[in-house]
């Protein structure tokens, strides 16, 4: 049961789907077109798709979660791992008999960073497929729907230095009421080598603060009780005007007298309503201050939990994965964190098998991981991805065998101090905010402490976005049981 919990886990990625659900809109027309939206790969996509459905609700379509009446079929794709593509191919091949049996008329469109990856080729190698739109280019979706209306296909995939969606409200999609993301930068100028995100997603920008605490305070209006805050390096997000990431050092006076860093954001999101929490992901080493950890410590309503990639626990391979941190640095960000925040969560990504790894490498990850004893963990095997730095200059020389053997061992480590970290929690007390029904048992709801582990408790009288005090009784390395106190 737990290895399959954890199994889960691994895969979480590519395996959380979500459709947009019917909405309650009022519309002019008679029977306005309807869009079917799938979403794959990290949050921000999510977020996106919602930023996407909000974008064509303008335009007169409403959401459907039944693919086989929708005029318009969109899935937003993810390029991180081959396996990620791969499940998209699958969803074209049943898109593509749904097409043919049951919705003749329907219209096909790619998002998000396959569509970017792919270009035009997306055409060529899927006939389906009518749109292919790259991550910055969804205000055009619009006029693209129009180009396939006329009998052409359509593609966009323009990376943009400027474009935040800022003032677009995005439509909560499949969601809970109760929590919501928030995105707080687009893009990625880091440039780890095995990663396709800065080629897919383009140069790093930030968001407009004003934007972002106008959308926390609607969610708060709307009953929302949770917000996360997204960025793929949150750590540098900047504001300063607009326009592509630059660093502090390189702004004006002026701009540097009026700029908000990632610290001063949190600080303004907190004080919009003690009522809501705050998560942020994902934080990247080499640019978490201690400022951004005072800032956690301040306020109760942002949560302790960070989640801290780490990839590789060896030099050698950091170094190689351009990863701008050594191991002794990173183990000198978890001690400030457990020095500012004692009972602050940390969670990691590891990627095994980098090419070139050592099985001595492989053995300082599972040291690093022995010394840190995260609380929870995203494992991959390393998945070599075109035109990446790492695949132009190394060849991916781990063996398939090899890779899925330490990723067991790394898997199997993980499990152990997940289990250990959840024991350690039984018999202390902690809110959590309940966000949903146990998928076990109707009669159960489950919610998340403030360090983002999931306790399941009894259903009672409690109503989602309740907060909750709980004492904890029992625990597996994935969930808590609890009981109200
Ligand atoms: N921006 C985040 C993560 C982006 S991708 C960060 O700062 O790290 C999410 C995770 O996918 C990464 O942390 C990494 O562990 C994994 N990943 C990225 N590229 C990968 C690849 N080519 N093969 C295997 N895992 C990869
Ligand atoms: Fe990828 Fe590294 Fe950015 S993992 S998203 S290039 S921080």
């Amino acid at each position: 049961m737990i290895k399959m919990n954890f199994e889960n886990l691994i895969e979480k990625e590519i395996d959380e789907k979500r459709q947009g659900e019917a909405l309650k809109i009022t519309n002019n027309g008679d029977s306005p077109k309807k869009m079917y939206l799938e979403s794959y790969g990290c949050q921000m996509n999510f977020s996106d798709s919602e930023i996407v459905a909000s974008i064509l609700t303008k335009e007169g379509f409403s959401t459907t979660s039944n693919i086989e009446e929708a005029d318009l079929v969109f899935v937003n794709t993810c390029s991180i791992r081959e396996k990620a593509e791969q499940t998209v191919r699958n969803r074209l091949k049943v898109y593509n008999t749904i097409k043919k049996k049951q919705n003749p008329g329907m219209i096909v469109g790619v998002l998000g960073c396959m569509a970017e990856r792919l270009k035009e080729k997306f055409l060529e190698e899927e006939q389906l497929v009518d749109i292919v739109v790259g991550p910055d280019a969804y205000r055009d979706l619009p006029n693209l729907i129009k180009q396939v209306d006329d009998g052409r296909k359509a593609v966009n995939v323009i990376l943009s230095k400027e474009e935040t969606y800022a003032e677009i409200n995005p439509v909560r999609l499949g969601g809970n009421g109760v929590t919501a993301f928030v995105s707080i930068t687009r893009g990625c100028d880091n440039m780890c080598t095995f990663c396709v995100v800065p080629f897919t997603r383009g140069r790093e920008r930030s968001r407009n603060p004003e934007s972002i605490v106008a959308e926390c305070k609607q969610l708060v209006a709307d009953g929302y009780k949770e917000v996360t805050l997204l960025g793929q390096n949150v750590d540098s997000y900047l504001w300063f005007g607009g326009g592509p990431k630059k660093a502090f050092k390189s702004l004006s006076k002026k701009e540097q007298k009026e700029s908000v860093n990632f610290a001063q954001l949190m600080e303004m999101v907190a004080k919009v309503s003690p009522e809501l929490r705050i998560r942020f992901s994902t934080s990247n080493p080499q640019d978490m201050t201690n400022d951004v950890l005072h800032v956690m410590a301040k306020y109760e309503n942002i949560c302790n939990y960070i989640h801290l990639p780490v990839q590789s626990g060896n030099n050698r391979v950091l170094e190689m994965m351009n990863r701008g941190y050594t191991r002794e640095e990173y183990l000198d960000r978890i001690e400030s964190i457990k020095n500012i925040m004692p009972d602050c969560a940390i969670s990691m990504d590891m990627i095994s098998g980098f090419c070139t790894e050592t099985d001595d490498e492989h053995k300082d990850t599972l040291d690093l991981m022995k010394k840190v004893k995260f609380d929870f963990g995203y494992m991959f095997k390393y998945s070599e991805r075109p035109n990446t730095p790492a695949q132009k200059k190394w060849e991916d020389d781990v063996s398939e065998e090899l890779k899925q053997k330490r990723l067991a061992e790394v898997i199997d480590l993980q499990m152990q101090h997940s289990l250990n970290r959840n024991e350690a929690t039984i018999g202390k007390e902690y809110e959590i905010l309940i966000e949903g029904e146990s998928k076990k048992s109707k009669d159960k709801l489950f919610g998340r402490t403030k360090q983002n582990k999931v306790v399941v408790v009894d259903k009672a009288n409690h109503k989602f976005g309740d907060y909750v005090n709980v004492l904890i009784e029992d625990c597996t390395a994935a969930t808590l049981i609890g009981k109200a106190i």
